[in-house]
């Protein structure tokens, strides 16, 4: 089954994209996701085709008009109404692996990418749209956000990423960072492969990849490394 992708867009040129290279490009020439955008514009009745307006109680920029989007979101809908809504803003909830999981396993995505100041926030209430921001920095609209979240989710797709990784020891997969990777030559400029894993045991090896996730996740994403321990203390059988 095709995993479909509907993107309303203000810039429906930067679809596939890089999405349409290397392993996801393979799975959309081979059929396994589909991805259309569609230009919000369309959507438009005004002579001017006007998307925008002007911030009600004043500031900076324009907002993307609620009825513009309404009519653009309603005939995605129309086509495709079993597939989950979402908005790219930095204003929405952080995009985790679960998240992206999950949208793998359904039928597909519809997202919506903002543009300017915002979106009419009337629009998230009267459509039931999932806020999703892909990191706490601004992107200059919600178009490469969306991008991020496709390769994130089709890369999941069965028969996608190949027998090369299951992924199950992958970041956040498992809860942690994943364990530093290497590979030859042996020495490269005075410094050496960790000598553990050249021995060949694999009992030793498993541990040390374990204490090198556990040591990077504690020094680089403290937050990760709290949930982690804080798991541990509510079940410290250790049958994580
Ligand atoms: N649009 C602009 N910045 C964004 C972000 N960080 N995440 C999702 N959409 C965005």
């Amino acid at each position: 089954m095709t995993w479909a992708a509907t993107i309303l867009t203000l810039y429906p040129e930067m679809f596939p994209g890089p999405l349409g290279a290397s392993m996801a490009g393979r799975a959309l020439a081979d059929g396994r996701w589909s991805c259309e955008p569609v230009q919000i514009r369309d959507h438009a009745t005004d002579r001017h085709k006007s998307v925008d307006d002007t911030p009600a109680g004043g500031g900076a920029g324009m907002v993307m008009r609620a009825d513009v989007l309404a009519r653009a979101v309603d005939a995605a809908v129309d086509r495709r109404p079993d597939v989950p809504l979402l908005a790219m803003t930095p204003r929405g909830r952080p995009l985790t692996q679960d998240r992206v999981r999950a949208l793998a396993a359904g039928p597909g995505v519809t997202i919506l990418c903002g543009r300017f100041e915002g979106i009419d926030e009337r629009l998230f209430e009267a459509r039931a749209i999932e806020p999703v921001s892909i990191g706490d920095y601004i992107l200059s609209g919600g178009e490469m956000a969306a991008l991020t979240l496709l390769d994130a989710c089709v890369r999941l797709l069965p028969g996608v990423m190949g027998a090369a990784s299951s992924g199950d020891d992958e970041s956040f997969e498992t809860g942690l960072l994943e364990y530093p990777h290497y590979t030859r030559p042996v020495e490269w400029e005075g410094r050496m492969i960790p000598q553990v894993l050249r021995s060949g045991d694999h009992a030793k090896i498993d541990a040390w990849r374990k204490t090198q996730a556990e040591i990077d996740t504690r020094s680089r994403r403290p937050d990760l490394w709290e949930r982690h321990e804080d798991a541990r203390v509510q079940s410290p059988s250790g049958a994580r």
